[in-house]
């Protein structure tokens, strides 16, 4: 069994400076080590790491803990896994025979359990595959297999094996959940079974029942075809992540065997640890109904900030690889992956769709929302170039990101912000402050940081980072000689409406655009009383 006594002394012979120079690289600033957090993104590092306490902490984002943590959060992996790797670094002989028997028995499990599915496959389920377009071998290669209906297989294969806890195995209590559905097998990357997908043959909903997440199976950083995917994502040095099984496999079908999929759950930083040791390009293939693009934008601010070079397939809405596949070909598929764009100019035409351009309170939103990605695009020069460019050609004119940026602190230095005000009060006068309903989501990225921070239980001033200390630095001088009085807390408190109210109004206008007319009815009533209180607030 496992003993606290063990950990401890995994965790003494570890040099937790050492594993994590593994993913970041570390700074020696006085007696701890400093880096970008790799658990958010940031351009000033604040990610500590204490070599005589054998911790790690982050003032950005809060991420802390010690070496079996990290390796853990960082590899998206349980805490047994984490010990077991850790431990045999340290050459500590862990005694886990309950777990690593287990996890041998679930794999027992799944791989029985996969060639009772496969030996069901029958004519009807053969057929829907062929009308899908595959040929026999194909049948083979892909290991599909089907759950009879009534099937009781999983529940006598688990007394077969004596397991009694079916939730540990992903399973429910009760029957099959596959039961009459054509079963895909899912693997990890070793190739071992450890979980099912299953697909209603025909129309119908669920389309799609997975099994249960367990110890041994996590969708968020499980990749479907990742197992027979890794040469070839190596070899061709990019690798093109889709959204649907069959999706994946259509790729493979036309020879892109670098092809892997989600498991109908956001793409995560966990995924895109495991690509990023075999590339760092990836060409994003989901689907372009407005899930899909929300799913792409998601993915992108992940990978950008992770340095992958990023390209997009634009597929019209509804269509998939699959669809086309299916009516154009290999070569169909082959050349709509060749005429992916790149990320910096999918982002301002996706985003253009949502705003009615001609408007030009519309147009500002649209830029506002832009500016947030040119930080993201600017690390790159030619990124930069191309994102200018596509931005130029949607809305006729350069937009010059980085002195509308200039502009407003600029004008921010003059006039000071509602984040300011609360910084300032807050330095000043916290319980005043804390009188105060301030929903720090409404606030600036820096504003959030700075609250993050001194709400931390740990916080001290001596900890403050360079960056929060010119920050502060800079507040203090701008709101030199403001008395906090009455009538500046009125202020903050009419400003606090104001920004809850233009919040709302940006939330509104973002549902609009796919709201039916009943919905949208009622959205712009809403929009206009918000538009009637805030002039009434003197706007
Ligand atoms: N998915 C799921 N549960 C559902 C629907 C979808 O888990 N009820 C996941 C599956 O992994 C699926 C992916 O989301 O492959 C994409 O779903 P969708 O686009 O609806 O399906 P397709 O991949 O197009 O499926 P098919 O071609 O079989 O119709
Ligand atoms: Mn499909």
């Amino acid at each position: 069994m496992l003993s606290k006594k063990i950990i401890e002394e995994i965790k003494s012979k570890v040099d937790i400076v050492d594993v994590i120079s593994r993913y970041v690289s570390l700074q020696k600033v006085g007696n701890n080590y400093r880096a970008l957090c790799p658990f958010h993104t940031e351009t000033t590092p604040s990610f500590y790491v204490n070599p005589s306490f054998k911790t790690y902490h982050c003032f950005g984002c809060g991420a802390s803990g010690d070496v079996i943590k990290f390796v853990q959060e960082i590899e998206g992996i349980s805490f047994i896994e984490a010990l077991k790797r850790l431990a045999k670094e340290a050459n500590v002989k862990l005694e886990l025979d309950d777990t690593s028997n287990f996890h041998s028995l679930y794999l027992r499990f799944y791989s029985q359990l996969h060639e009772e599915y496969k030996k069901n496959l029958n004519d009807f389920v053969i057929s829907y595959l062929k009308n899908r377009g595959f040929e026999e071998e194909e049948i083979e290669k892909y290991e599909f297999g089907f759950s009879p209906i009534d099937s009781d297989i999983p529940y006598k294969l688990a007394k077969k094996l004596n397991i009694n806890s079916l939730r540990k195995l992903g399973f429910p209590h009760g029957r099959d959940p596959f039961s009459g559905r054509l079963i895909i097998p899912i693997k990890d990357e070793y190739g071992r079974v450890i979980a099912f997908g299953a697909r209603i043959l025909g129309e119908g909903q669920p389309k799609y029942i997975n099994s249960y997440e367990t110890e041994f199976f996590k969708k968020s950083s499980t990749l479907f075809l990742f197992d027979i995917s890794k040469d070839k994502i190596k070899n061709a040095d990019f690798a093109i992540v889709c959204e649907g099984y069959f999706d994946a496999i259509s790729y493979h079908r036309a020879g892109l065997t670098n092809a892997v999929a989600t498991l109908g759950t956001a793409f995560t930083k966990y995924h895109a640890r495991k690509i990023r040791k075999l590339t760092q390009n990836i060409v994003l293939s989901f689907d372009m109904d407005s899930a899909g693009i929300k799913a792409t934008m998601q993915s992108l601010k992940i990978l950008l900030t992770m340095d992958f070079n990023v390209m997009v397939v634009v597929f019209e809405d509804g269509k998939d690889p699959d669809e086309i596949l299916k009516t154009k070909g290999k070569t169909g598929l082959l050349n709509i992956v060749q005429s992916a764009i790149p990320a910096e100019v999918f982002v301002p035409k996706a985003l253009a769709k949502k705003y009615d351009l001609k408007n030009s309170n519309a147009a500002n939103m649209y830029i506002n929302e832009l500016k947030e990605w040119s930080e993201i695009f600017k690390a790159v020069p030619q990124r930069n170039e191309n994102f200018k460019n596509a931005v130029k050609e949607i809305l006729g004119y350069d937009i010059d990101f980085a002195k509308s940026r200039y502009f407003i602190t600029k004008g921010a230095t003059m006039l000071p912000t509602l984040e300011d005000m609360l910084v300032y009060l807050y330095l000043n006068f916290p319980e005043q402050f804390y009188r105060l309903d301030v929903d720090v989501n409404l606030l600036n990225f820096e504003a959030q940081k700075f609250f993050s921070f001194v709400n931390d239980e740990n916080f001290s001033f001596e900890k403050l980072s360079k960056e929060m200390e010119d920050y502060i630095k800079m507040i203090l001088k701008k709101m030199e000689n403001t008395e906090i009085d009455e009538t500046f807390i009125e202020t903050i408190e009419k400003k606090l409406l104001e920004r809850k109210l233009e919040n709302r109004i940006k939330e509104i206008d973002s549902y609009l655009k796919d709201a039916t007319d009943e919905e949208k009815k009622v959205l712009l009533q809403t929009r206009m009383e918000l538009v009637r209180e805030l002039k009434k607030l003197g706007r």
